[in-house]
């Protein structure tokens, strides 16, 4: 499918910090937009980031039929943008729409609106350590239409913006034994808007007691460990790397994913399987827990300094040279070309025709 682009007259970037940016909020100029009607994605387009018109019963608004992705690019030395794990982002967003009766997207189609993107919104792409473009596919029902069925039609979208780390410093989470995010058979694995609603009751009440996130327990025992919403999860205990096993419930991570190849390429032996809070806890009371950390795309690698559960907390000392801070240099050296791309995860976005 061709994709029309309209550039913007002036860009705004020369008003932009690009060294003091706050997560989420500063866009570049650019979106890709494409719409799906009679049975088909139509009309691939890059214009001018702009507001958008939406009747009120949008049918997004009412039953929540909503996917995202979030992914990120770096440039290499010679400036040229890198997009790290395109494909596998693009199967995992088709894998959110088939479970919320959407329309899946040509791979090859995905990567592509990708790579004009970026070609369009290279110097956007912040250079300084920790720093990247995130990139924000998604996709949403526009019928207009309150019966509860599935929409008929839909808008997919990219929007790209430049982000500092997600995490300033190390997280609290406190283990929720009251609520849940997500439970074998519901929608814990797709990357729907509707589990992360669902997340901000219980993550305010965290916050006013002091912790920075929630960590999820699953939904019938309140005691294996799933994942944090905004991050897998991984223990380092004596001398293997833990993370719970994906059911179904725990969105499958593309940086846990990654996590799980360089641990295993570096020698660790890495398990996926369930992990219950009384582990955690002996570990820590036996001395093997010896480091705790979460992987996202936004996060990367975060340390966790401290989680409680059922009245009981655990301390976490972080050392010198932990884990995390190590797959954060890793990961962010792949992406930035700084590291030979043994793993084939990353492909340069050299400038296309249209571009
Ligand atoms: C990401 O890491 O890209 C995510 O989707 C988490 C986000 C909600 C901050």
């Amino acid at each position: 499918m061709n994709i029309a682009i309209e550039t913007v007259k002036n860009s705004r970037l020369k008003d932009v910090d690009l060294s003091n940016i706050p997560f989420g909020r500063v866009f570049t100029d650019h979106m890709f937009v494409m719409d799906y009607y009679d049975g088909a994605w139509r009309d691939a387009r890059i214009e001018g980031v702009s507001k958008m018109e939406m009747h009120p019963a949008n049918m997004t608004l009412h039953y929540g039929q909503s996917i995202f992705e979030g992914m990120k690019a770096s440039k290499n030395a010679d400036g040229v943008p890198l997009l790290f794990r395109a494909e596998m982002h693009a199967k995992r967003m088709n894998a959110s729409a088939e479970r919320m009766c959407m329309p899946t997207i040509d791979e090859e189609l995905f990567v592509e609106a990708l790579r004009q993107l970026l070609a369009l919104e290279k110097d956007w792409i912040p250079d300084m350590e920790g720093s990247a473009l995130y990139i924000r596919p998604f996709m949403f029902a526009t019928d207009e239409f309150l019966g509860v069925a599935p929409s008929q039609t839909y808008r997919f979208m990219i929007l790209t913006l430049p982000v500092a780390p997600y995490y300033a410093h190390p997280v609290k989470l406190l283990a929720s034994t009251e609520f849940i995010r997500a439970a074998e058979g519901g929608v814990g694995e797709a990357k729907t808007s509707g589990n992360y609603a669902a997340s901000l009751y219980a993550s305010k009440l965290a916050k006013e007691q002091g912790y920075d996130q929630v960590l999820w327990l699953d939904g019938v025992h309140h005691k294996y460990v799933q994942e944090v919403g905004t991050m897998n999860i991984f223990f380092h205990i004596g001398d293997k790397i833990i993370t719970p096993q994906t059911d179904g419930a725990i969105l499958k991570g593309i940086t846990r994913d990654s996590f799980l190849h360089i641990l295993q390429h570096w020698g660790y032996e890495v398990e996926e399987r369930l992990i219950s809070m009384e582990e955690v806890i002996e570990a820590h009371q036996n001395g093997t827990l010896k480091e705790v950390f979460g992987s996202g795309t936004a996060a990367v690698a975060a340390q966790v300094s401290e989680i409680s559960y059922k009245k009981q907390t655990i301390k976490l000392n972080i050392s010198e040279d932990n884990l995390a801070e190590r797959l954060k240099t890793e990961i962010n050296g792949l992406r930035k070309g700084d590291r030979d791309d043994i793993f084939g995860w990353i492909e340069p976005v050299l400038q296309t025709e249209n571009a």
